[in-house]
């Protein structure tokens, strides 16, 4: 392309020309090395390039704007229906993929799936998952979800369910959950209080759903999962249940009161910023 008019448009939005590449990308549906070689940009594409820059000075996230975002280095679908994937998110994953090394006939089920970033980043590092089951509330975050479930050619191994929690799992014999089960949860965490402190992308553009637990402490939701855990291993004769959980800065010192008191076996790993954010509990 024509350096200098991207120069140009680089100075006059004021963005990071990281950020306008990306922008370019996702419009002109070019490579990076095609878009390198590109004298001019078509004037086709100008309205286009000016409404996505106006987006972003109007707080929208890059990521709703080019549908993408990478999690644990790989590419996903994304729009304003479902909560963009965060960096904190990727230590679940890690230790998930730790713990399953030790276990075969392995179920994992996702709750709160939203884009199903984590078991598909998941599944894309491991082989030993026998099934998967994604579960989430919202129907027009199931569809984001089907899209990636699509793009990552998963469509055999992972299974869509729209209900509340792990109810319907719970109850349904239809579903086969023999062996030993894996319970991935990002839920919805944010506390009534917390909501002053939230930055202004976020609030304005990412789900309410995907983000307010409502509640005094932001942990409600979590108990309700960790009843049913111990409901569904009763049920189904299960060997093992492993849940990890996603939980916010300072909710450390809670969970764990929590978890003692039931007498579960639990393990709180941090987070790249140090900071507590992922609980493995054993059932
Ligand atoms: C914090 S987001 C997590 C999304 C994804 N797992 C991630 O880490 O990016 C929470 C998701 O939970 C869903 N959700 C909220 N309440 C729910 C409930 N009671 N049962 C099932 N899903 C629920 C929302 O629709 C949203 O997609």
């Amino acid at each position: 392309m024509n350096k200098h008019k991207l120069y140009n448009l680089w100075i006059n939005s004021k963005l990071d020309s990281k950020i306008i590449e990306k922008i370019l990308l996702k419009i002109t549906g070019l490579s990076k090395s095609q878009l390198f070689l590109l004298d001019e940009i078509d004037d086709i594409y100008k309205k286009d390039i000016e409404k996505a820059i106006n987006k972003l000075k109007n707080w929208e996230p890059l990521e709703y704007i080019i549908n993408n975002s990478e999690f644990y280095s790989l590419d996903f679908y994304v729009n304003s229906k479902v909560l963009i994937p965060r960096d904190d998110t990727e230590i679940m994953v890690d230790k998930t993929i730790e713990t399953i090394i030790n276990y075969d006939w392995i179920t994992l089920i996702d709750v709160w799936t939203g884009s199903s970033c984590i078991p598909i980043s998941i599944l894309e590092n491991t082989n030993k998952i026998n099934n998967c089951y994604v579960i989430d509330i919202s129907k027009n975050a199931l569809e984001v979800s089907k899209k990636n479930i699509t793009r990552f050619k998963l469509e055999k191994k992972i299974k869509q369910i729209n209900w509340d929690l792990i109810k319907e799992i719970l109850w349904n014999k239809k579903y086969e959950l023999n062996g030993n089960l894996i319970i991935t949860a990002n839920l919805p965490y944010i506390k009534n209080n917390d909501f002053g402190n939230i930055d202004k992308e976020t609030i304005e553009f990412e789900p309410a759903l995907a983000l307010y637990g409502w509640k005094n402490t932001g942990f409600e939701l979590y108990e309700q999962l960790i009843n049913q855990c111990f409901q569904l291993k009763k049920v189904n004769n299960l060997n093992t249940i492993i849940l990890f959980i996603e939980i916010g800065f300072d909710q450390k010192q809670y969970s764990e009161n929590y978890l003692k008191n039931l007498n579960l076996k639990f393990e709180i790993f941090k987070d790249n910023w140090n900071i507590d954010r992922c609980i493995k509990i054993e059932f």
